[in-house]
C-alpha cells in the first residue's frame, strides 16, 4: 500500500516536472520564433561570433583585386586610388596635419577612423586617404575645413542639424543672452523652463517633462520609470534599433556585458506580438521610428559594407499600421509604449513621429535638435508614469538626477528653438516635406539609373541611405569619391546621409550633380567591375572562408596577418 502511494507521488511529481519542462520549452520556442534570424537578432551569439573574428588585412597586391579582378581592372583601380590619394594629400593638407597631431590622444577619433571601411582594407586606406576630422565654420548648408574647402553637409551633425546651422547659431546666441544674468546656476530653474515644458507637453501630447543631458539618459529614465511603475523586469527593443549606448538597450556587439533583462524581438512581426501577448514580465516596448526605413536592420555603416546586401525601403502606411497594432496590444497588456524620437523627433513632422504615424505613445524621448544646438535629452510622459515616488511607500522611489539637467543655456536655446517651430517660415519648411524629399530621391535615382550606375538611394523623408545594386566588395570606396566632390559624410559613410530642411532645390541639384559625378568616377576607375558569377552570397562566403582560414592558421606567428602582400 505504502509502495503504491510512493509510486503515485513519484509519477505525480514526474508528470508535473514534464509539464513544467514542456511549458518552459514552449515559452523558449515562442521567444526563439520572435527573434529575427539575423545575427543582430541574437545578441549573445553575435557577441560570441564577434570575438571569433580574427584580424587580417589585404596587402597592397590584394587590396585592388580582393574580388579576383583581372590585372587590367586592378591597375585601373590603383590609378584611381592614387589619383584620389594625391588629391587628398594636397587639398586637405592642413586638416590632415591637425588630425594626425591629435589622433593618438583622442580615443573616439581612433575608433571612428578605424571603422570607416571594412577592416581588411583599413590600414591601406588610412595611409593614403586620410579623413580629416576638423572643420572651422558653417554657413547655409555647407561646412568648411581648415584648408578652406567647402563641403555640402550631409552629416546632419548626427541629426541635430534640422533647420540649418545658421538657425542654431541664432538659437545658441539668443539662448545664451536670455540666461546671461543667471549664468551657470544649477538646481534652481531659470524661468524660461516654464515655457519649454508647456510647449513640449503640447507637442508630445503628454503631461509631464523631465530634462536630461543626452538622448541616452532620456531613454534610461524612460525604461527605469516603466520598470518602476509596472514592477516588471524586461524591456523589449526591436532588432537593429539604436537607442543610445546604455547597456540594457544595446545588447550584443559593442557591450561587454550581456543585457539579461532585454528581449530583442523581430520588428513588424506577428511572432513578436504573440510574445508580448503572453509574457508577464515585459515592462515596456521601445520603438525607434527610424527603423521603418530598414526594419530589423542595424544602423547601416560602411565598415560592414563587405558586399551589396544593404537594403532599405520605407512604406509609411504599412509602418503606421504596424505601430497602431503594437499600440493597441501594449494598452491591452499594460505595457508601456516608448517612442524614442531622439533622432526623428521634429524631423518627420512638427509633432514628431507620433503625429507622423498617428500613434500616441505613453512615454516619448527627444534629444539632439531640441537643445537648439546644445546637448540635451528630454522625456515626456503620462503623469502616472513620470512620478518618481509612491505616496503610500515613501522609501520606494525611482531615482533620477544629473548635475547638468536643465542647464540655463540649454533651456534658453531650447526655448528659442521651440519658439521658432511656431513661425510661418519654419512651417513653410515642413509643408509637403515628404513629397519634396521623395521627389528629390526619385530624381537622383533616375539619373543614376540613366547612367547605369549601380547605386540607388532610399529615404525616409530627409534621412537617406545609399544602396548598391551590383554585387561588389568595394562600395565603401564611394565615400572617398563623394568627399573629393565636396560632399561631407559622417564616419559611417554612405550608410546615412542626413539633410537639413533648409536645402533649397538648387542646393540639392548641386549635391545630386556631385553625387552622380562621384559614382561615375568610381565606375570609370573600375571599382564596380564584376565577375558575372559573383553574388552577394558568394562574396560573403569568400569573406567567411578568409576569416576561418585566418583563425585556424598563422595567427600565433603573425599577429597582424596580411593577405597577398
Ligand atoms: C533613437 C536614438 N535614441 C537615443 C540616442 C542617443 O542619444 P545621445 O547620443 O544624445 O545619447 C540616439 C543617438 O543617435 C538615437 O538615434
Amino acid at each position: 500500500m505504502e509502495t503504491g502511494a510512493t509510486a503515485l507521488v513519484f509519477y505525480g511529481l514526474g508528470a508535473v516536472a514534464i509539464a513544467a519542462f514542456l511549458l518552459a520549452l514552449r515559452r523558449r520556442l515562442q521567444l526563439s520564433r520572435a527573434k529575427h534570424g539575423s545575427l543582430a537578432g541574437h545578441a549573445r551569439i553575435a557577441r560570441r561570433i564577434a570575438s571569433f573574428v580574427p584580424f587580417y588585412e589585404y596587402g597592397e597586391g590584394r587590396f585592388f583585386c580582393s574580388d579576383n579582378a583581372p590585372a587590367d581592372i586592378a591597375a585601373l583601380r590603383r590609378a584611381g586610388f592614387m589619383r584620389l590619394s594625391t588629391l587628398y594629400a594636397t587639398r586637405f593638407r592642413e586638416t590632415n596635419r591637425h588630425t594626425a597631431e591629435v589622433l593618438d590622444t583622442i580615443s573616439d577619433l581612433q575608433f571612428t577612423q578605424a571603422y570607416r571601411v571594412p577592416f581588411q582594407y583599413g590600414r591601406f586606406v588610412r595611409q593614403h586617404l586620410e579623413s580629416g576630422a576638423f572643420v572651422e565654420s558653417s554657413e547655409g548648408v555647407m561646412i568648411a575645413d581648415l584648408d578652406g574647402n567647402r563641403f555640402y553637409d550631409l552629416t546632419g551633425s548626427y541629426g541635430v542639424n534640422l533647420l540649418g546651422y545658421d538657425c542654431y547659431k541664432g538659437t545658441m546666441e539668443r539662448g545664451l543672452a536670455r540666461v546671461r544674468e543667471l549664468g551657470p546656476v544649477l538646481g534652481p530653474y531659470h524661468p524660461v523652463i516654464a515655457d519649454n515644458v508647456k510647449r513640449l507637453s503640447r507637442i508630445s501630447g503628454l503631461d509631464e517633462i523631465s530634462f536630461h543631458m543626452s538622448g541616452t539618459e532620456a531613454v534610461m529614465q524612460a525604461v527605469r520609470l516603466a520598470r518602476y511603475h509596472t514592477r516588471r523586469s524586461h524591456l523589449v527593443r526591436f532588432c537593429g534599433a539604436y537607442h543610445g549606448w546604455w547597456g540594457d538597450v544595446q545588447p550584443g556587439i559593442g557591450n561587454p556585458v550581456p543585457a539579461r533583462e532585454t528581449y530583442t524581438l523581430k520588428d513588424v512581426s506577428e511572432d513578436s506580438l504573440r510574445l508580448l501577448r503572453t509574457r508577464r514580465n515585459i515592462a515596456c516596448v521601445l520603438v525607434n521610428p527610424l527603423q521603418a526605413l530598414h526594419p530589423n536592420g542595424g544602423a547601416p555603416a560602411d565598415s560592414s559594407l563587405v558586399d551589396s546586401g544593404r537594403r532599405a525601403r520605407f512604406d509609411r502606411e504599412a509602418h503606421a499600421d504596424w505601430l497602431k497594432r503594437l499600440r493597441a496590444l501594449c494598452t491591452e497588456r499594460n505595457i508601456v509604449l516608448i517612442f524614442d524620437e531622439v533622432f526623428v523627433g521634429f524631423r518627420l513632422a512638427l509633432g514628431g513621429a507620433q503625429e507622423y504615424f498617428g500613434v500616441q505613445a505613453d512615454l516619448v524621448t527627444y534629444g539632439k535638435t531640441v537643445g537648439g544646438g546644445f546637448p540635451v535629452g528630454v522625456l515626456c510622459g503620462r503623469k502616472d508614469l513620470m512620478k518618481r515616488f509612491r505616496d503610500d511607500r515613501p522609501a520606494d522611489i525611482c531615482f533620477a538626477r544629473g548635475t547638468f539637467n536643465s542647464h540655463p543655456v540649454v533651456m534658453g536655446a531650447m526655448n528659442e528653438f521651440l519658439q521658432l517651430l511656431d513661425t510661418p517660415e519654419i512651417h513653410e519648411l515642413y509643408r509637403n516635406l515628404d513629397a519634396r524629399w521623395n521627389e528629390r530621391a526619385e530624381r537622383l535615382n533616375k539619373r543614376l539609373c540613366e547612367e547605369s550606375l549601380p547605386v540607388q538611394v532610399a529615404n525616409m523623408s530627409s534621412i537617406w541611405t545609399v544602396c548598391y545594386t551590383r554585387p561588389s566588395r568595394y562600395n565603401w570606396m564611394l565615400q572617398y569619391y563623394l568627399r573629393a566632390e565636396g560632399l561631407a559624410l559622417s564616419w559611417i559613410g554612405t550608410g546615412r546621409l542626413i539633410f537639413s530642411l533648409n536645402y533649397s532645390d538648387s542646393d540639392f541639384e548641386a549635391v545630386a550633380n556631385r553625387f552622380v559625378a562621384a559614382a561615375r568616377a568610381m565606375e570609370q576607375d573600375g571599382w564596380w567591375w564584376r565577375n558575372p558569377s559573383t553574388t552577394n552570397q558568394s562574396i560573403k562566403r569568400d569573406v567567411i572562408k578568409e576569416m576561418i582560414v585566418r583563425r585556424f592558421s598563422t595567427l600565433r606567428d603573425h599577429p597582424r596577418p596580411t593577405l597577398g602582400n
